[in-house]
Order: structure tokens, then sequence, then C-alpha cells
């Protein structure tokens, strides 16, 4: 029996999908069999992500609906061999679903997948409520700043009162040179706002951009400082402790060694 996670957050953009993307390749290459589940419905664009919006035939709602079975609905990923997705429907809303179907597209997909990850939309509408009452566990993207880490705890409330039991943090974008500068909160500060524990750290980086635009979006990035917050964080879902800030680099000091410099004693 697998677990499914969803990524989730209060705030728009802070990188869920691209968390999603890139988390659920990482799980995949490292043998896990994992699928991916765009959980907004109408605004869908993990396809996207992914660059599976070609090979999309069926979505859930065709097997909510009783018309497909699993898999018919499930896309296999041209990349990688434990990576599938499945997409979201573009016109039929999520509060259509029975919440039998609903409850036997969860099931059914933990069953099959050690790791089924769900990529919400921002906020707590219904693609939210559509994942999180399914949840295992949950992983809260957030920017380092204090409107998109409040808008977070409210999320984390939400998520608490459905009995999600193990809900982490993900602080994304973080530049150590604005948190020099004081220009961006301190990972630690953030902690404590959200007072959640941290489950990864990944730096602004612009490769990350790059790979989305360039239409080849998570096989470029399994090295790189990016890359390997990623994989790190893959491997915290899998249960490995692995220190917070213990990533390699190579031997070259980059943006993540002078981050591990600067909270050298979560190590
Ligand atoms: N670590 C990063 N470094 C640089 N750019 C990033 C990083 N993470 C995400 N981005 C960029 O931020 C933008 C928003 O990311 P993404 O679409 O994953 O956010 P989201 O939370 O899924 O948004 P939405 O709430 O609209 O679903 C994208 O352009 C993405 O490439
Ligand atoms: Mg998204």
């Amino acid at each position: 029996m697998g677990k499914i996670v969803i990524i989730a957050s209060g705030k728009g953009g802070t990188g869920k999908t691209t968390l999603t993307s890139h988390v659920g390749a990482a799980l995949a290459r490292g043998g896990r069999l994992t699928a991916l589940v765009d959980a907004d419905a109408g605004f869908r664009n993990l396809d996207i992500a992914l660059g599976l919006e070609s090979s999309i035939v069926y979505d859930y709602s065709d097997f909510i609906n009783g018309s497909s079975d699993l898999d018919d609905i499930l896309i296999k990923s041209s990349d990688l061999e434990n990576l599938y997705f499945v997409a979201a429907p573009q016109s039929v809303p999520t509060t259509d679903f029975s919440e039998e179907k609903t409850e036997e597209f969860w099931k059914n997909l933990k069953n099959r997948f050690e790791f089924v990850l769900a990529d919400a939309p921002a906020g707590m509408g219904d693609g939210f409520m559509f994942a999180a009452k399914h949840a295992d566990e949950a992983v809260i993207v957030s920017l380092a700043e204090t409107s998109s880490l409040r808008d977070a705890d409210r999320v984390v409330d939400v998520l608490e009162d459905l009995g999600v039991e193990t809900v982490r943090l993900v602080l994304n974008r973080i530049d150590p040179k604005l948190i020099e500068r004081k220009i961006m909160m301190n990972v630690d500060d953030c902690i404590d706002v959200l007072g959640i524990p941290i489950l990864g750290i990944i730096p602004d980086d612009g490769a990350v951009t790059e790979s989305m635009i360039k239409g080849v979006p998570y096989m470029e990035l399994t090295e790189g400082e990016a890359g390997i917050a990623f994989k790190n964080i893959a491997e915290r879902l899998e249960g490995k402790q692995i220190p917070i800030m213990d990533f390699e680099t190579g031997g070259k000091k980059g943006l993540l060694g002078r981050l591990r410099e600067f909270f050298g004693h979560r190590q």
C-alpha cells in the first residue's frame, strides 16, 4: 500500500507543480513506482511540466463517471520507467464527483503505486479538497515571505482538521544573498512562523525556469543545486534520514554550500 502526498500552498505560484514534477521524477529514478495526479481541475498544467500534454486522452473524470478504468487514465512517462501521470479534467468540476467513486479513485492509486503525489491548486478550494480528504501526508510549498507563510498557515490548519498527520514544509526559491542582506526572511524564522517540520529547501535557480521554458521539464535537472534539493526531498519522503543542509555540490562551494554555512547548526 502506497501513500498519497498532497502538494499544497496558500498563495499561488510558489512552485507546487515544479516540485511535483521534479520530486516525482526523482522518486521514479530511485526505483519507486510513482503516480503524479493533477488536482487542479480546470487549470491543469502538470501535463505541460511533464511534457505529456499531447498524450492525454482520458482524465480522472472518466474513471469517476465510470466510463474508464485505471489503466485507461494512467499515462506512462516516455522517459522514466516508474513514472505515471493522471490528467485533470478541463471542464468537469470535482464538485460533480460522487464521494464513493472519488474514494475508489484514490484507493486504487494507493494500491497500485508506492507514491501518489497530488499537485493541488493554491488555497483550499474544490481541487484542494478533492485530494486533501484522501491524503496521508502533505507538503506545503511556500516562499520565504510573510504573506506566503501566513496563507500557508491556514492551509496547515485545514489539513490538520482533516486528520492529515504528517504536514511538512518546503521553502522554495531561497536566495542566501537576499537573506544575508535581510531582504529575504531566513529559514529559521520561516519554520518558526509555521511551526511544522521542514522537508526541504530549494534554491532560486534559473535552471528550473529554463527547463520549463525549453519544454524538457524534469529531465535535465538531475544535477545542479536545485536538482540535488529535489532529490533530497524525494529521499526524505521515502523516510531516509538526510540532514537538511547536507547537499553534495561536487566539491564546489555553490549556493547550497553557502546556505549550509548560514544554517550549519541544523546539520
Ligand atoms: N526554485 C525555483 N527557482 C526558480 N524558479 C522557480 C523555482 N520554483 C518555481 N519556479 C518558477 O516559478 C513559477 C511558478 O512555479 P509553479 O507553476 O510550479 O507554481 P505553482 O505553485 O504550481 O503555481 P499555481 O499556484 O499557479 O499552481 C514557474 O515559472 C517556475 O518555473
Ligand atoms: Mg501549479
